[in-house]
């Protein structure tokens, strides 16, 4: 029997509702397929934590983390402390101490639902986002000065550096060359920012020599954001910088369906510490507590963390039952349905 520990994390709003649901369907398919077993333990830490303690985790939380295989993630916020805290206290402060340079999101229709664009059929949506995850505009490079009076100033810097930008190219050429459409397209905004994204730009150009198997186009974030909507098929892998993919992949999940469905694998390619799964969805606190989450972000972003952990059998078996629940219509009200988390979870259980 293999055996992979994992740490999880529920933390904020939504958060425990996904991630223990989460858990249950991972179980569950363990048992059944009898091949694998995760060896769970709960880290208390997020907003809650903070209140009592004073800090998101603990001081040595990273290396409490260290051990494990992964980290299966709720989410953070809580609407009476500031989000920068929150962040950068739990999530970013793994991310970054674990190296996490990659965040892939994957987006595509599953059968079932639909885009809120008329004219897309599911096949005309299948993308995978590379988002750049340690660096760039979330470098936390900057700083405050003459607080509250007239001449005070704030600077925000990004950072790019050659080794930071050629690893993301490295991941995101070598992720659309075993992709079957070896299409990869490098969003900029080289016009505007001429010193980091001009190095970003000559970046992909040489990483692209080392794939001459691969097309690839280099297209302004503005413009790109048109392109999703307007001419979705002609796109396939994605790479951007951490700010830039940031708010493309919500448009990204919006545009499959639901913000509620759509998963993150933050990785560390290189296998030096645990990588970091979490659904994109974050706290939402509106519905928090109502028991109508939508636990579907929470099993993708699961076979995502599956299929890091080499249990690829269960990864596609758990893709599959996903699937067969969202095509039987079992739909929470994000997606215009009226199942509950408990509904989803029991009906993906049953599916395996
Ligand atoms: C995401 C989220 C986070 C981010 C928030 C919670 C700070 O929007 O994972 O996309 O900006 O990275
Ligand atoms: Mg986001």
């Amino acid at each position: 029997m293999r055996e992979h520990a994992i740490a999880a994390i529920p933390a904020d709003g939504i958060g425990p509702e996904v991630i223990s649901a989460g858990l249950e369907v991972l179980n569950t398919l363990s048992r059944k397929m009898g091949a694998f077993r995760l060896n769970v333990q709960t880290f208390p830490w997020g907003s809650d934590y903070y209140k009592k303690h004073g800090f998101m985790m603990p001081p040595n939380g990273l290396d409490l983390l260290r051990p494990f295989a992964a980290i299966y993630f709720g989410a953070v916020g809580a609407p009476d402390v500031p989000d920068h805290i929150t962040l950068w206290g739990l999530r970013l402060a793994i991310c970054q101490g674990f190296d996490q340079y990659v965040n892939l999101r994957p987006t595509r229709i599953l059968r079932g639902l639909a885009s809120p664009l008329r004219a897309c059929k599911p096949g005309d949506l299948d993308w995978a986002i590379v988002r750049e995850n340690s660096e760039g505009e979330y470098a936390g490079h900057g700083g405050r000065a003459h607080r509250g009076l007239p001449e005070e100033v704030a600077t925000e810097t990004s950072i790019f550096t050659r080794s930071g930008v050629t690893r993301i190219m490295r991941f995101a050429f070598q992720l659309a060359q075993k992709r079957p459409r070896k299409l990869l397209t490098v969003v900029t905004k080289s016009n505007a920012q001429r010193h980091g994204m001009v190095l970003w730009d000559e970046i992909a150009a040489e990483v692209a020599k080392e794939f001459p198997d691969v097309a690839w186009d280099k297209m302004l974030v503005d413009a790109m954001t048109t392109r999703m909507v307007g001419k979705p098929a002609s796109i396939d892998t994605v790479v951007a910088t951490n700010l830039h993919a940031d708010i493309l992949t919500d448009l990204a999940a919006a545009l499959a369906g639901s913000l509620g469905i759509a998963p993150t694998a933050n990785l560390d390619p290189l296998r030096r510490f645990p990588s970091m799964f979490e659904p994109i969805h974050g706290a939402a606190f509106d519905i928090t507590g109502k028991g109508i989450a939508n636990p579907i972000g929470a099993f993708w972003t699961a076979a995502l963390m599956l299929e890091h952990l080499g249990e690829t059998d269960a990864s596609v078996r758990l893709m599959e039952a996903i699937e067969t629940v969202t095509a039987s219509g079992i739909h929470t009200p994000d997606l215009g349905g009226r199942a509950t988390t408990r509904e989803v979870t029991s009906a993906v259980c049953d599916a395996f």
